[in-house]
């Protein structure tokens, strides 16, 4: 397929196309104001990270690393606390280890943390009682409360985000490298975990073995205080990049190169709803050089996930672009082997990630939105299942969770039911997994890792003899 033209890209072109889900704000002269504070402000992140993260996607998209994403739906003002964070991070990196365990690669962590404020709403407004307000959008835009004043959208929202993330980078900048974050530590919680887990009995072998790898290294003079990669890690943040003037307003040019970075996360992603190719958030994307996403339905037809790679990798860099795909597990198998044929036939580089959540929401019967942990597990699995039978690399996954012991999607070992989810149900926007159910899924998808593993083993000693 021919590269499309293109006009002339600046960080302001995408004002000049259509533009689906950015709020109109009542008061344009705030709005500039606060754009240029935040011009004025230091960048959250380096682009030379940016390049590094992209770099590391690379070898996702060559199937020597894999992809971890996660954290919350939205994140919110009012939940901002060191706990929390530290609970997050304490999960994601759990996970990995036990991912870097049973895939035997380098595991990719990526928080949907330090931004991730802007919410895509399928209604613009919500009626409760007789009274129509417009929907809540995320912190960065507008309130979560059921009044006329909270639901204004106000642009110096986008101020006290910059400050929150900029404060959450902060801490986890620190743990990721202060020490906290040691692997014999982070294995010391799990095992903790294992001893809450109702049936820990299924993973305890697993994780023992994890145990014994460790003590082996450390009897060989590897630890903490001799290997920094023992004692340190890289935790790298994300979010969906839809209040484009915030975006914008965050945008550097990065000396080194003369190109322009998205300075408000390492990696940004585009939306399900805000992806087409001749609007605003595709336009904005294009321009910036950090390794991008962009989350695909079960609609997405093979023609628009390649006019999208013409778009937003049109020198079809490896890990430039991470397609995210949330079909739900019958769907997917049903409709990712045409993409994924669709774009080896064309030989687009790509990384290939599965979110189980966003095609998993239900009502429950009590009236939560919640999501099922075994459809959760389905879907990853139909991934895991279309990829081994296309001969692809299943590149990652990306959650939706939190380190809290919330109740917010049913099932798991902790059996969580319908009943029961009003106990902790405490998040802003979608449901997502608690500690325990993250760590269960991470156990559960190392096991399928090890799986795609040896059978890589056995085709590659079938084609050498
Ligand atoms: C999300 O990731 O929170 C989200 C809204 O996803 P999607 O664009 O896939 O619906
Ligand atoms: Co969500």
């Amino acid at each position: 397929m021919a590269i499309r033209e293109t006009g002339k890209w600046s960080r302001e072109s995408w004002r000049a196309k259509p533009i689906q889900q950015v709020p109109v704000y009542p008061d344009a002269s705030v709005l500039t104001a606060v754009e240029k504070q935040l011009r004025g402000y230091p960048p959250l992140v380096f682009a030379g990270e940016a390049r590094r993260l992209k770099s590391e996607l690379g070898k996702v998209a060559d199937g020597k690393a894999f992809l971890l994403q996660g954290g919350d739906c939205a994140e919110s003002f009012a939940e901002f606390h060191p706990d929390n964070i530290r609970d997050t991070f304490r999960v994601l990196l759990q996970m990995a280890v036990v991912l870097t365990f049973g895939g035997a690669v380098p595991i990719v962590k990526v928080g949907r943390l330090a931004g991730q404020f802007a919410k895509p709403r399928s209604s613009s407004d919500e009626t409760i009682g007789g009274v129509t307000l417009p929907s809540y959008r995320g912190d960065n835009i507008n309130g979560p409360e059921f009044t006329a004043e909270a639901r204004t959208p106000d642009p110096k929202r986008m101020v006290q985000a910059y400050n929150q993330s900029a404060a959450t980078l902060n801490l986890l900048r620190a743990f990721a490298q202060g020490g906290y974050a040691d692997l014999h530590k982070v294995h010391q919680w799990t095992l903790g975990f294992m001893t809450d887990a109702a049936t820990a009995e299924k993973y305890k072998r697993f994780a023992d073995r994890i145990q014994e790898t460790l003590e082996f290294m450390e009897a060989c003079g590897l630890t903490g205080d001799t290997v920094p990669q023992i004692r340190e890690t890289e935790l790298y943040t994300s979010h969906e990049a839809l209040l484009l003037p915030y975006e914008e307003a965050m945008c550097r040019n990065d000396s080194t190169t003369g190109q322009w970075y998205g300075c408000s996360a390492h990696m940004l992603w585009l939306g399900e709803r805000t992806r087409q190719p001749d609007h605003a958030h595709v336009e904005f994307m294009r321009g910036i050089q950090n390794p991008l996403g962009v989350k695909v339905g079960p609609k997405t037809t093979p023609e628009e996930l390649l006019t999208l790679c013409d778009l937003l990798n049109p020198q079809n860099e490896s890990g430039r672009l991470t397609v995210i795909t949330r079909m739900g597990a019958e769907r997917l198998a049903e409709h990712l082997p045409t993409l994924v044929r669709a774009v080896q036939r064309e030989g687009r580089k790509i990384v290939w990630v599965c979110d189980p959540m966003h095609a998993n929401t239900v009502k429950s019967s009590t009236g939560y939105k919640t999501r099922q942990f075994d459809r959760i597990l389905s879907e990853v699995r139909a991934f895991f299942a279309v990829h081994r039978a296309e001969g692809t690399h299943p590149g990652g996954v990306h959650f939706e969770l939190t380190g809290k012991d919330v109740t917010e999607c049913v099932g798991g070992t902790q059996a969580i039911t319908e009943a029961s989810l009003a106990d902790r149900y405490h998040t802003h926007c979608d449901p997502r997994l608690n500690a325990s159910q993250s760590l269960e899924l991470a156990f559960l998808i190392a096991e399928a890792l090890k799986e795609e593993r040896v059978l890589q083993k056995k085709d590659r000693l079938a084609a050498a003899s």
